[in-house]
């Protein structure tokens, strides 16, 4: 199962390319998480004894704010065959308080490695589960007589119940009972009703809870659905009860600790700012914390222990009020591969306007849609909001691709407020509009700070 599981990997090549349909320019940092990724997957292949040797090299990914460093973890994790989270290492600058403790991440990335397996678990089961959840509810709808119960029923009733029988499943797939109702004996999942402990952090009382759920008597209650529902929810108890869960918790521990990747976001923000404030001090103990896990150490699942040397770590960071040299020299030494993501240029800017698969001008596009009105948007247009954009980021204050979107929104104020009185028109977007759209804007840098 599991192998099945990492048996998709893609190439590096293939990597690139797919984040190439979302993400424009930044060659060298999709190159280098392609490279990462790949390594996991040849590490799995090797033999044991060498296996363990093989640690993975961290990455920083280093660029200004706005030109795609989130945007490449955010398409990654929708394309890796692995467990994957993405989360802000500002987070957990604040423990004690509300912020939550480092090793919480790797519960984070188990439950995640949970959720994957199990999704596939209940795939491989669908139609035996679905087979039972027919059979309970013809049960349902159709209850056995007393004499059947009994088996005393003769041959050619038998047969005749059996009909029938048949014929209801038929008409229950069909959904002709979608709207009737029935009694489903639900069981109450009595350990949620807890809220959190007082006197233990979030993390205990989860554990804790866990473990009093199972001395906890299942009760189970009958509740009214209709059919359609009662469909759902028998095939969701059903896929549970043939799912092996050992198994799936087994497989997730190992899965975790071999193939897990961790995104971690705004490490830039952890960074010492040289003041040696409070905050400066939290910062600093974030970073401490990290230093284990990113290293390798057991951290204690509800499922189980994880080691977490084989980990990889890809961080990112705009970096632009302090330096990666500013981390300390022990977590700095384990991310060994920085990779610089360039600023866009004007050429950049329009491109990402048009091609990226989700480019937001197909997304005004498709949302007047809904209101039948027809966006064309002419290329002089294009390259004027590219130049707006990257004169203001200029000027102004550099948000990158940001800037972008607080272009675009202004542009479309009006349409998008009057669509419905726009309905069955082609609107235009030439140049004219954009500058007529902007111009008191471009007059005045003073509103502009305010407005974009
Ligand atoms: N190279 C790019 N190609 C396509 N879209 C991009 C690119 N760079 C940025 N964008 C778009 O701009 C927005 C902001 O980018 P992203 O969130 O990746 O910024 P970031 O580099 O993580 O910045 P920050 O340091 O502020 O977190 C995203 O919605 C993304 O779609
Ligand atoms: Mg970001």
């Amino acid at each position: 199962m599991i192998n099945n599981f990492i048996e998709s990997d893609l190439t590096p090549k293939q990597i690139v390319n797919a984040l190439d349909s979302y993400i424009i320019g930044q060659t060298s940092a999709k190159k280098a998480v392609a490279i990462a990724l790949r390594n996991r997957y040849r590490r799995k292949l090797l033999s044991d004894d060498i296996r363990d040797e093989v640690s993975p090299k961290n990455i920083i990914l280093i660029g200004p704010t706005g030109v795609g460093k989130t945007e490449i973890a955010r398409r990654l994790a929708k394309l890796v065959h692995a467990p994957f989270l993405k989360v802000e290492a500002t987070k957990y600058t604040e423990v004690g308080y509300v912020g939550r403790d480092v090793e919480s991440m790797i519960r984070d990335l188990v439950n995640i490695a949970i959720s994957d397996l199990k999704e596939i678990m209940i795939k491989g089961v669908e139609s035996e589960a679905n087979d039972i959840a027919l059979n309970k509810l013809t049960k349902l709808l159709l209850p056995l007589s007393k004499k059947e119960d009994n088996n005393e029923l003769t041959d050619e009733e038998q047969n005749k119940k059996m009909n029938a029988r048949e014929q209801m499943k038929a008409r229950i797939m069909k959904g002709d009972f979608d709207e009737s109702y029935v009694d489903i004996k639900i069981s109450s999942s009595s350990n949620k009703s807890f809220g959190m402990l007082p006197g233990m952090g979030f993390e205990e009382s989860d554990a804790l809870q866990s473990m009093m759920g199972s001395f906890i008597p299942q009760n189970k209650k009958a509740k009214k659905m209709k059919v359609s529902d009662a469909k759902k929810y028998l095939l969701a108890e059903a896929s549970e009860s043939l799912i092996d869960m050992d198994k799936v918790s087994s497989d997730a521990l190992s899965l975790t600790e071999d193939m897990g990747i961790i995104f971690l976001d705004e490490i830039d923000k952890i960074a010492s700012s040289n003041r040696g404030d409070h905050a400066d001090v939290a910062r600093h103990g974030v970073q401490r914390d990290l230093l284990p896990v990113v290293e390798g150490t057991t951290v204690n699942t509800r499922y189980g222990p994880v080691k977490t040397e084989h980990i990889l770590f890809i961080a990112a960071g705009a970096f632009h009020t302090n330096k990666v040299s500013d981390l300390i020299p022990e977590l700095q030494g384990r991310f060994p591969i920085r990779v610089e993501l360039n600023a866009l240029s004007e050429a950049d800017f329009k491109e990402i306007l048009v091609s990226p698969k989700n480019a937001i001008t197909k997304q005004y596009q498709e949302l007047m849609k809904t209101e039948n009105v027809e966006i064309v948007f002419e290329d002089d247009a294009l390259d004027k909001i590219a130049k707006l954009a990257y004169d203001i980021n200029g000027s102004i204050e550099n948000i990158g691709a940001r800037r972008l979107y607080t272009i675009m929104e202004r542009i479309f104020e009006d349409i998008s407020f009057y669509a419905d009185e726009y309905s069955g028109q082609k609107k235009v977007i030439d140049a004219s509009y954009v500058q007529d759209k902007m111009k008191d804007i471009e007059e005045s840098r003073d509103i502009s700070r305010y407005i974009l």
